[in-house]
């Protein structure tokens, strides 16, 4: 079964409103017919406007972040029912940022996952190793457990539509990508946890990025691993022509 797949982009705490739309309105004519899913994932206050801005384009927009209640006395929380209303279709959920800087546990990140789910938005679930984690040996097994713990209470059949990235610590933001073979390994790896424990059709349909440092010098190699279906991109996300030359890889 072939794969559709994904390129997203992680603004992180980058763009002002102005400054979304202006990128959105650059990046669309560059990535129109991109056999790529395109996805780009503002701050949230730019999402309502970067959502209508790519409104009629083949860009879908996604959130960082989302509580897993409706609604309530959660303060600086966003639900995804009040997503969903401004026409956001993914959130980025369990990014090593959120984990290492404001205490993202994997039990958050699958009970975030599972409301996102649920309320229509796909969830774009990080993994992913420290550089001592690494150099320990321990990796594959490290990140197969935050897999399983995303996971927990997913049918095969929910797991297959959703999309999980493979983003080595020491490799996000360092300039450092992983090698085409140190991607494919982990992602083959997360691909054959998700196969044990749901199943063959789901674990062929799940699609897995691959994130850190990605360039459009390194896009193709990537993609010509089997088991990597897209990219989760940072900072050259935040450039139209280097996103799109991604995007188009
Ligand atoms: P980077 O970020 O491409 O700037 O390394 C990737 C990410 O954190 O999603």
């Amino acid at each position: 079964m072939a794969r559709t797949p994904i390129i997203a982009g992680n603004w992180k705490m980058n763009n002002t409103i102005a400054q979304g739309k202006a990128l959105v309105k650059a990046l669309a004519p560059l990535v129109k017919g991109a056999k790529a899913a395109v996805v780009v994932c503002p701050a949230a206050t730019a999402l309502a406007a970067v959502a209508k801005a790519v409104k009629g384009t083949n860009i879908a927009v996604g959130a960082q972040n989302v509580h897993w209640e409706k609604s309530g006395a959660y303060t600086g929380e966003i639900s995804t029912d009040m997503l969903a209303e401004i026409g956001v279709s993914y959130c980025v959920l369990g990014h090593s940022e959120r984990r290492d800087y404001f205490g993202e546990t994997n039990e958050g990140v699958n009970k975030r996952a599972r409301a996102a789910y649920a309320a229509g938005i796909t969830p774009i679930i990080c993994c992913g190793e420290s550089l001592e984690i690494r150099e320990a040996g321990t990796y594959l097994a490290y990140v197969a457990y935050q897999i399983e713990a995303a996971l927990a209470g997913f049918k095969a059949r929910e797991v297959a539509k959703l999309v999980i990235a493979y983003e080595p610590i020491w490799a996000i933001g360092t300039g450092k990508t992983a090698t085409f073979e140190q991607a494919e390994e982990v992602c083959a790896h997360i691909r054959a946890t998700v196969k044990a424990k749901y199943g063959a059709a789901a674990a062929n349909a799940i699609r897995i990025q691959y994130g850190g440092s990605v360039k459009p010098e390194t896009i193709a190699g990537l993609m010509k691993k089997p088991n990597v279906d897209g990219a989760l991109v940072g900072g050259a996300a935040l450039k139209a022509k280097d996103f799109a030359a991604i995007v188009n890889f």
